[in-house]
């Protein structure tokens, strides 16, 4: 074997040898979780080790490639039920105290209790607001700069209702879809998003 062909050879090792070690880890620690994780009131194993089709596509090593982007994100928007009752905008005070709101979700809480919005550990929402995160991108004045139309009603829903219909990979909680907010507490966030009297559009 001349110098070239063993380098190729060796690189196919190395390459498989890699492949097959993030299988492995992937498996073990799906195995991990499964037998050292106890599921507890609302924090269940299946919350963590079930990921669906976006979340194992978002954690593979490769980036996702366009097409593949938008398919997922099709399905993903597929997922979105509009409001029952054809009405979208509740209360933006309540709305306020969702986005304000970090709890829910873990073992100590009570199954079916409310859960918070947590808004405001990703984005500004108001002016006065001096500690916020910015993950994403600041909604202040979110109305106030696009209007009011139907358009932009049912985009902030769907958003709202599943963010990876718009970005397959989105870090944003799908808080419809994965049943994080009621039907209730969502149309109280588009109020607060979408109210001209909304401390977000002052
Ligand atoms: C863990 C971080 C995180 C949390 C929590 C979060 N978001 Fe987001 N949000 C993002 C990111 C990141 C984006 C940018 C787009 C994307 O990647 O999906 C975004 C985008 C948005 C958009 C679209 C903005 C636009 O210009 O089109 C809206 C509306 C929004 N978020 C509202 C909310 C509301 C309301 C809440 C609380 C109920 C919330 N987000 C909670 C991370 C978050």
């Amino acid at each position: 074997m001349n110098q070239l062909k063993m380098g190729a050879a060796l690189a196919l090792l190395l390459g498989c040898g890699t492949v097959f070690a993030a299988e492995n880890y992937a498996a073990a620690a799906a195995g991990l979780l499964k037998s050292d994780f106890k599921s507890k009131g609302p924090a269940t194993v299946e919350r963590v080790g079930n990921r669906d089709e976006v979340q194992q596509a978002c954690s593979a090593d490769k980036p996702l490639a366009p097409a593949k982007a938008q398919a997922l994100q099709a399905a993903q928007l597929k997922t979105v039920k509009a409001p029952a009752d054809g009405n979208y905008l509740g209360d933006w005070k309540a709305g306020e105290k969702i986005a304000q709101n970090g709890r829910g979700m873990q073992w100590s809480d009570k199954v079916g209790s409310e859960n918070g919005g947590n808004c405001y550990a990703c984005h500004q929402l108001t002016k006065e607001e001096i500690s916020f995160g910015n993950i994403g991108p600041s909604l202040y004045q979110y109305a106030k700069l696009r209007g009011t139309s139907a358009e932009i009603v049912k985009y902030t829903w769907a958003k709202l209702y599943n963010a990876q219909a718009f970005n397959a990979c989105s870090r944003m909680p799908r808080f419809g879809h994965n049943e994080v907010l009621t039907e209730q507490q969502l149309k109280d966030v588009m109020a607060l998003l979408l109210d001209p009297q909304s401390p977000v559009n002052k």
